[in-house]
Protein backbone atom coordinates (compact mmCIF):
# COMPACT_ATOMS: atom_id res chain seq x y z
CA UNK A 1 0.00 0.00 0.00
CA UNK A 2 0.84 3.66 -0.66
CA UNK A 3 0.07 5.66 1.97
CA UNK A 4 -1.06 9.59 1.73
CA UNK A 5 0.88 10.70 4.42
CA UNK A 6 4.23 9.11 7.19
CA UNK A 7 4.26 11.04 9.62
CA UNK A 8 7.44 10.52 12.02
CA UNK A 9 7.65 12.02 14.98
CA UNK A 10 6.79 12.09 19.15
CA UNK A 11 4.18 10.83 20.57
CA UNK A 12 3.08 12.50 24.50
CA UNK A 13 0.59 12.24 26.87
CA UNK A 14 -0.42 16.03 27.55
CA UNK A 15 -0.97 17.17 31.52
CA UNK A 16 -3.15 20.46 30.59
CA UNK A 17 -3.26 22.85 33.69
CA UNK A 18 -5.60 24.99 32.54
CA UNK A 19 -5.15 29.09 34.36
CA UNK A 20 -6.28 32.47 34.30
CA UNK A 21 -2.67 33.90 33.45
CA UNK A 22 0.87 31.88 32.52
CA UNK A 23 2.99 32.04 35.73
CA UNK A 24 5.63 34.05 36.48
CA UNK A 25 9.57 32.97 36.49
CA UNK A 26 9.41 31.94 40.51
CA UNK A 27 5.50 32.17 40.88
CA UNK A 28 3.11 29.70 42.15
CA UNK A 29 -0.59 29.53 40.20
CA UNK A 30 -3.77 27.79 41.61
CA UNK A 31 -4.99 26.09 38.19
CA UNK A 32 -8.57 26.56 37.29
CA UNK A 33 -8.72 23.28 35.68
CA UNK A 34 -6.51 20.45 34.45
CA UNK A 35 -7.03 17.71 31.64
CA UNK A 36 -4.86 14.84 30.31
CA UNK A 37 -4.98 14.37 26.63
CA UNK A 38 -3.39 12.57 23.78
CA UNK A 39 -0.61 14.79 22.15
CA UNK A 40 3.08 15.22 20.50
CA UNK A 41 3.38 17.21 17.62
CA UNK A 42 3.98 13.85 15.67
CA UNK A 43 0.82 12.10 16.96
CA UNK A 44 -1.19 15.52 16.55
CA UNK A 45 -0.23 15.69 13.00
CA UNK A 46 -1.37 12.37 12.38
CA UNK A 47 -4.34 12.30 13.46
CA UNK A 48 -4.76 15.72 11.81
CA UNK A 49 -3.85 13.84 8.57
CA UNK A 50 -6.10 11.37 8.70
CA UNK A 51 -9.27 13.60 9.92
CA UNK A 52 -8.64 15.42 6.67
CA UNK A 53 -9.33 12.35 4.84
CA UNK A 54 -5.68 11.48 4.17
CA UNK A 55 -4.34 7.47 4.37
CA UNK A 56 -1.87 7.67 7.10
CA UNK A 57 0.73 5.62 8.78
CA UNK A 58 2.88 6.61 12.02
CA UNK A 59 6.34 6.09 12.88
CA UNK A 60 7.68 6.56 16.56
CA UNK A 61 8.16 4.98 19.90
CA UNK A 62 5.92 4.97 23.24
CA UNK A 63 6.93 3.24 26.30
CA UNK A 64 5.66 -0.21 27.39
CA UNK A 65 3.21 1.44 30.06
CA UNK A 66 -0.28 2.95 30.01
CA UNK A 67 0.21 6.06 28.41
CA UNK A 68 1.74 4.42 25.53
CA UNK A 69 -1.39 1.66 24.96
CA UNK A 70 -3.38 5.15 25.50
CA UNK A 71 -1.96 7.38 22.75
CA UNK A 72 -1.64 3.61 20.27
CA UNK A 73 -5.78 3.57 20.87
CA UNK A 74 -5.81 6.94 19.76
CA UNK A 75 -3.89 6.69 16.64
CA UNK A 76 -5.65 3.37 15.98
CA UNK A 77 -9.37 4.76 16.68
CA UNK A 78 -8.05 7.87 13.89
CA UNK A 79 -7.47 4.68 11.53
CA UNK A 80 -3.65 6.06 11.83
CA UNK A 81 -1.39 2.81 10.83
CA UNK A 82 0.47 2.28 13.79
CA UNK A 83 2.85 -0.92 12.22
CA UNK A 84 5.81 1.06 12.72
CA UNK A 85 5.09 2.53 16.58
CA UNK A 86 7.42 0.54 18.66
CA UNK A 87 6.75 0.82 22.39
CA UNK A 88 11.09 0.76 24.26
CA UNK A 89 11.33 0.59 27.89
CA UNK A 90 12.05 4.41 28.17
CA UNK A 91 8.73 5.80 29.64
CA UNK A 92 5.83 7.80 26.86
CA UNK A 93 6.74 11.23 26.49
CA UNK A 94 4.69 13.51 28.38
CA UNK A 95 4.43 17.60 28.12
CA UNK A 96 3.66 19.84 30.99
CA UNK A 97 0.93 22.71 29.00
CA UNK A 98 -0.49 25.86 30.86
CA UNK A 99 -2.84 27.33 28.90
CA UNK A 100 -4.20 31.05 29.95
CA UNK A 101 -7.59 32.47 29.50
CA UNK A 102 -7.02 33.92 26.29
CA UNK A 103 -6.07 30.32 24.71
CA UNK A 104 -1.99 30.64 24.51
CA UNK A 105 -0.02 28.15 25.93
CA UNK A 106 3.40 27.34 27.25
CA UNK A 107 5.04 23.77 26.73
CA UNK A 108 7.77 21.69 28.50
CA UNK A 109 8.20 18.31 27.02
CA UNK A 110 10.01 15.38 28.40
CA UNK A 111 11.39 13.56 25.42
CA UNK A 112 11.48 9.54 27.16
CA UNK A 113 10.19 7.27 24.63
CA UNK A 114 10.46 9.45 21.61
CA UNK A 115 14.43 9.78 22.18
CA UNK A 116 14.93 6.54 21.13
CA UNK A 117 13.06 6.66 17.72
CA UNK A 118 16.72 6.28 15.54
CA UNK A 119 18.20 4.97 12.38
CA UNK A 120 18.61 1.33 14.21
CA UNK A 121 14.97 1.80 16.00
CA UNK A 122 12.42 0.24 13.88
CA UNK A 123 9.17 -1.07 15.10
CA UNK A 124 10.11 -5.09 14.04
CA UNK A 125 13.76 -4.44 16.04
CA UNK A 126 15.53 -3.85 12.34
CA UNK A 127 16.22 -0.98 10.79
CA UNK A 128 13.72 2.57 10.89
CA UNK A 129 11.36 1.63 7.84
CA UNK A 130 9.55 4.47 5.89
CA UNK A 131 6.56 2.84 4.40
CA UNK A 132 6.02 3.84 0.88
CA UNK A 133 3.95 7.38 0.63
CA UNK A 134 3.46 10.57 -1.48
CA UNK A 135 4.53 12.68 1.81
CA UNK A 136 6.48 11.96 4.76
CA UNK A 137 6.24 14.86 7.54
CA UNK A 138 8.97 14.93 10.60
CA UNK A 139 9.08 17.96 13.35
CA UNK A 140 12.07 18.28 15.93
CA UNK A 141 11.26 16.26 19.11
CA UNK A 142 13.06 13.05 17.84
CA UNK A 143 16.57 12.90 17.42
CA UNK A 144 17.58 14.42 14.14
CA UNK A 145 19.23 11.20 12.22
CA UNK A 146 16.08 9.89 12.42
CA UNK A 147 15.07 11.97 10.42
CA UNK A 148 17.61 12.56 8.24
CA UNK A 149 16.92 8.52 7.40
CA UNK A 150 13.53 8.84 6.90
CA UNK A 151 13.81 11.59 4.43
CA UNK A 152 16.77 10.12 2.75
CA UNK A 153 14.76 6.98 2.19
CA UNK A 154 11.99 9.12 1.14
CA UNK A 155 13.91 10.84 -1.47
CA UNK A 156 14.64 7.38 -2.73
CA UNK A 157 10.78 6.45 -3.68
CA UNK A 158 9.94 9.73 -4.67
CA UNK A 159 7.78 11.38 -1.46
CA UNK A 160 7.53 15.27 -0.81
CA UNK A 161 9.52 15.75 2.38
CA UNK A 162 7.71 18.32 4.84
CA UNK A 163 9.62 19.61 8.22
CA UNK A 164 8.09 21.32 11.02
CA UNK A 165 11.11 22.99 12.62
CA UNK A 166 9.48 22.64 16.40
CA UNK A 167 10.62 23.13 18.60
CA UNK A 168 12.89 25.27 17.25
CA UNK A 169 16.88 24.47 17.14
CA UNK A 170 19.63 24.33 15.03
CA UNK A 171 18.44 22.06 11.85
CA UNK A 172 21.52 19.90 10.13
CA UNK A 173 22.58 20.99 6.76
CA UNK A 174 21.89 17.64 5.61
CA UNK A 175 18.27 17.47 6.67
CA UNK A 176 18.06 20.85 4.87
CA UNK A 177 19.15 18.99 1.76
CA UNK A 178 16.47 16.66 1.70
CA UNK A 179 13.73 18.70 3.17
CA UNK A 180 10.93 20.67 0.16
CA UNK A 181 8.75 22.34 2.17
CA UNK A 182 9.57 23.91 5.83
CA UNK A 183 6.62 25.16 8.06
CA UNK A 184 8.15 27.10 10.92
CA UNK A 185 5.74 29.64 12.79
CA UNK A 186 7.11 33.20 12.84
CA UNK A 187 9.26 32.58 15.96
CA UNK A 188 11.11 29.30 14.25
CA UNK A 189 11.53 31.52 11.24
CA UNK A 190 13.02 33.81 12.88
CA UNK A 191 15.37 31.49 15.39
CA UNK A 192 16.41 29.89 11.54
CA UNK A 193 17.35 33.53 9.92
CA UNK A 194 14.20 34.41 8.83
CA UNK A 195 13.02 33.38 5.39
CA UNK A 196 15.79 34.64 3.09
CA UNK A 197 18.45 32.61 4.58
CA UNK A 198 15.88 29.65 4.60
CA UNK A 199 15.62 30.08 0.93
CA UNK A 200 18.96 30.20 0.12
CA UNK A 201 19.68 26.78 1.79
CA UNK A 202 18.09 25.26 -0.73
CA UNK A 203 14.38 24.31 0.38
CA UNK A 204 12.06 25.91 -2.06
CA UNK A 205 8.97 26.14 -0.28
CA UNK A 206 8.79 28.05 3.15
CA UNK A 207 5.71 28.34 4.37
CA UNK A 208 5.30 30.58 7.50
CA UNK A 209 1.90 30.37 9.93
CA UNK A 210 1.21 33.53 11.44
CA UNK A 211 -1.38 32.43 14.49
CA UNK A 212 -4.36 34.96 14.29
CA UNK A 213 -2.77 36.70 10.93
CA UNK A 214 -2.70 33.52 8.64
CA UNK A 215 -0.02 32.14 6.83
CA UNK A 216 1.97 33.17 4.07
CA UNK A 217 3.90 30.66 1.50
CA UNK A 218 7.61 31.68 0.09
CA UNK A 219 8.53 29.83 -3.33
CA UNK A 220 11.79 30.36 -4.42
CA UNK A 221 11.53 30.83 -8.66
CA UNK A 222 14.53 31.69 -10.79
CA UNK A 223 16.43 33.17 -7.60
CA UNK A 224 13.60 35.68 -6.71
CA UNK A 225 11.14 34.71 -3.70
CA UNK A 226 7.10 34.62 -4.64
CA UNK A 227 4.92 35.35 -1.95
CA UNK A 228 1.60 34.48 -1.30
CA UNK A 229 -0.44 35.22 1.88
CA UNK A 230 -3.46 33.26 3.32
CA UNK A 231 -6.01 35.66 5.55
CA UNK A 232 -7.07 34.22 8.92
CA UNK A 233 -10.12 32.32 9.44
CA UNK A 234 -11.50 34.68 12.83
CA UNK A 235 -12.60 32.63 15.34
CA UNK A 236 -12.56 33.44 19.46
CA UNK A 237 -9.43 30.97 20.88
CA UNK A 238 -9.57 28.92 23.84
CA UNK A 239 -7.14 26.61 23.46
CA UNK A 240 -3.88 27.39 20.96
CA UNK A 241 -2.54 23.97 21.44
CA UNK A 242 -1.85 21.62 18.51
CA UNK A 243 -3.34 24.55 16.37
CA UNK A 244 -0.13 24.63 14.52
CA UNK A 245 -0.39 20.34 13.89
CA UNK A 246 -4.21 21.50 12.66
CA UNK A 247 -2.42 23.57 10.10
CA UNK A 248 0.69 21.20 9.16
CA UNK A 249 -1.51 18.05 9.11
CA UNK A 250 -4.15 19.54 6.55
CA UNK A 251 -1.54 21.29 4.49
CA UNK A 252 0.06 18.05 4.22
CA UNK A 253 -3.05 15.69 3.13
CA UNK A 254 -4.13 18.53 0.88
CA UNK A 255 -0.73 18.26 -0.57
CA UNK A 256 -0.94 14.42 -0.77
CA UNK A 257 -4.48 14.58 -2.76
CA UNK A 258 -2.53 16.67 -5.23
CA UNK A 259 -3.64 19.98 -4.13
CA UNK A 260 -0.98 22.98 -5.07
CA UNK A 261 0.61 24.52 -1.71
CA UNK A 262 -1.58 27.60 -2.02
CA UNK A 263 -4.55 25.77 -2.17
CA UNK A 264 -3.59 23.26 0.58
CA UNK A 265 -2.65 26.59 2.95
CA UNK A 266 -6.08 27.83 2.25
CA UNK A 267 -7.61 25.18 3.75
CA UNK A 268 -4.51 24.81 6.50
CA UNK A 269 -5.63 28.10 7.97
CA UNK A 270 -9.47 27.59 8.44
CA UNK A 271 -8.34 24.02 10.12
CA UNK A 272 -6.15 25.93 12.33
CA UNK A 273 -8.30 28.33 13.63
CA UNK A 274 -10.98 25.60 14.53
CA UNK A 275 -8.75 23.70 16.08
CA UNK A 276 -8.25 26.72 18.78
CA UNK A 277 -11.79 26.74 19.56
CA UNK A 278 -11.24 23.37 21.02
CA UNK A 279 -9.55 22.74 24.34
CA UNK A 280 -6.91 20.00 24.19
CA UNK A 281 -4.53 18.64 21.65
CA UNK A 282 -5.89 15.64 19.78
CA UNK A 283 -9.91 16.54 20.37
CA UNK A 284 -9.74 20.16 18.67
CA UNK A 285 -8.13 18.40 15.45
CA UNK A 286 -11.16 19.22 12.53
CA UNK A 287 -12.34 16.57 10.36
CA UNK A 288 -11.94 17.87 6.37
CA UNK A 289 -15.82 18.21 6.59
CA UNK A 290 -15.93 20.33 9.41
CA UNK A 291 -13.15 22.72 7.58
CA UNK A 292 -15.31 22.49 4.16
CA UNK A 293 -18.46 23.93 6.11
CA UNK A 294 -16.66 26.05 7.96
CA UNK A 295 -14.85 27.59 4.22
CA UNK A 296 -18.55 27.53 2.76
CA UNK A 297 -20.23 29.37 6.04
CA UNK A 298 -17.19 32.29 5.41
CA UNK A 299 -18.04 33.01 2.19
O1 LIG B 1 2.08 21.16 19.27
C1 LIG B 1 1.46 20.82 20.47
C2 LIG B 1 2.17 19.66 21.09
O2 LIG B 1 3.48 20.04 21.46
C3 LIG B 1 1.54 19.13 22.35
O3 LIG B 1 0.55 18.17 22.12
C4 LIG B 1 2.74 18.63 23.16
O4 LIG B 1 2.73 17.27 23.39
C5 LIG B 1 3.98 19.10 22.40
O5 LIG B 1 4.55 18.09 21.65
Amino acid sequence: MVFDVVVIGSANLDLVAQLEDLPKPGQTLLALGYAEHAGGKGLNQAVACARMGATTAFVGCVGDDDAGRFLRSVLDLDGVDTSQLRGVSDPTGRAFINVDSHGENEIVVILGANGSVGVNYGARGGGLVIPHCKVVLAQLEIPQAAILEAFSQAKKFGATTVLNPAPATAISREIIAVTDIIVPNETEAQSLGGVEELSRSGIKTIVVTRGENGAEAITTHDSALLSESFAPYRVTPIDTVGAGDAFIGAMCAEVASGASVGNACRLAVVAGALATTVRGAVPSLPTRAAVIDALDKSK
